[in-house]
């Protein structure tokens, strides 16, 4: 049996790419553009495979799939960043939905059954309770939510009327690296607040920007759940799992973070800990937007997939920093 995996090259897509090939024995059709992602980033092992490819060349991608016997789609593959978003529409229109629709319309053809999608908390948009449980309603307010919240949409409508089950796992903040330095967060432009924190440690970075300390939170920063990249890839693990051992179809939307909170100004203090050095920053005015607070409930990640995060803060910022200081990418 074979997966495939779209966004190997990337920053979440690589570490599953490790833990799946530590743990299980199934091989790997990876794929990804290049565009945001990094060749060294893919390891060398005999149970995968690589290609640079777009996930919407059907034509490559339909006979890979028939050549490999891919059984599972795992779909990382996207454009990420909430600004551009709204500066480049029809960009995430285009890369977040109709290429995935290509993709899908690929793995369906081909007899795949079983998808796990990278979805994001983006989808619920203001939040009206908090911690975020997977019923609450969904509201994208930036072009980047909606377009997850469409793919999500999409894969509703295949598995209510073709043979599909399909798990959308609602990533909060991934952040920290693998244990063994080869691999972590190389983003361009870097928009996350942890890997921006490092950057300013190692001089890469001037200063920090923080938008707005006049939240409604105790010391007046955002607060947001803070995931390790290693606990999202062992998450996917357990949801290919379900797919596989589930009697029923299934479509299932779980949410993916820790249930903690951390401010800005928290994550600042702790890298300085970390680092033993001080962090120069600039307060600037809120973005639109950005809520006060995005926390996990992930009681159902817990019920459906035996998941629970293991990484603390102290680890995922320790990863981050051992990354940063030596990065291969
Ligand atoms: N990083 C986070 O905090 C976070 C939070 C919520 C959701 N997500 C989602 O997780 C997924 C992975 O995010 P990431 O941080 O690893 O991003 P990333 O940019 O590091 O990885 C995405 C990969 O997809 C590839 N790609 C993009 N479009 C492609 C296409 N058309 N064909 C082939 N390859 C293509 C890129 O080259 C890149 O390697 C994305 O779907 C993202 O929306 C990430």
């Amino acid at each position: 049996m074979t997966i495939l995996i779209t966004g190997a090259a990337g920053y979440i897509g690589s570490h599953f790419v490790r833990r799946f090939l530590k743990t299980r024995q199934e091989k790997i059709l990876a794929i990804d553009n290049l565009s945001g992602g990094y060749r060294p980033a893919i390891p060398d092992d005999e149970k995968l495979v690589f290609h640079q490819i777009e996930i919407a060349d059907s034509t490559q991608l339909n006979e890979l799939i028939r050549t490999h016997e891919v059984t599972a789609l795992v779909h990382f593959a996207s454009s990420i960043l909430v600004g551009e978003s709204e500066q480049q529409p029809l960009r995430y229109f285009k890369n977040n939905v109709s290429n995935t629709l290509s993709l899908f319309d690929s793995v369906l053809s081909n007899g795949i059954k079983h998808v796990v999608f990278s979805s994001s908390c983006a989808v619920y948009g203001d939040p009206l309770f908090m911690p975020l449980t997977e019923d609450h309603p969904r509201n994208p307010i930036s072009i980047y939510g909606q377009t997850k919240l469409m793919a999500e949409q999409v894969l509703e409508s295949l598995h209510r009327t073709l043979d599909l089950s399909f798990v959308s796992l609602r990533y909060f903040n991934a952040a920290g690296a693998d244990e063994s330095g080869e691999i972590g967060e190389a983003h361009v432009p870097e928009t996350h607040l942890i890997p921006n924190v490092l950057r300013v440690l190692t001089g890469q970075l001037e200063c920090l920007q923080i938008y707005g300390d006049d939240f409604d939170t105790p010391d007046g920063t955002c607060i947001r759940d803070y995931i390790h990249v290693n606990d999202l890839a062992d998450a996917h693990i357990a949801a290919l799992d379900l797919l596989r051992t589930s009697k029923r179809k299934l479509d299932e939307h779980i949410n993916l973070g820790t249930g903690a909170g951390y401010s800005v100004k928290e994550i600042v203090d702790k890298c300085q800990e970390i680092s033993g050095k001080k962090v120069k920053s600039l307060i600037k005015p809120r973005r639109a937007g950005d809520p006060p607070r995005l926390i996990a409930n992930y009681a159902k990640a817990q019920a459906l997939l035996s998941w629970q995060p293991r990484y603390e803060l102290e680890t995922i910022l320790q990863t981050a920093w051992n990354w940063e200081l030596n990065r291969r990418y």
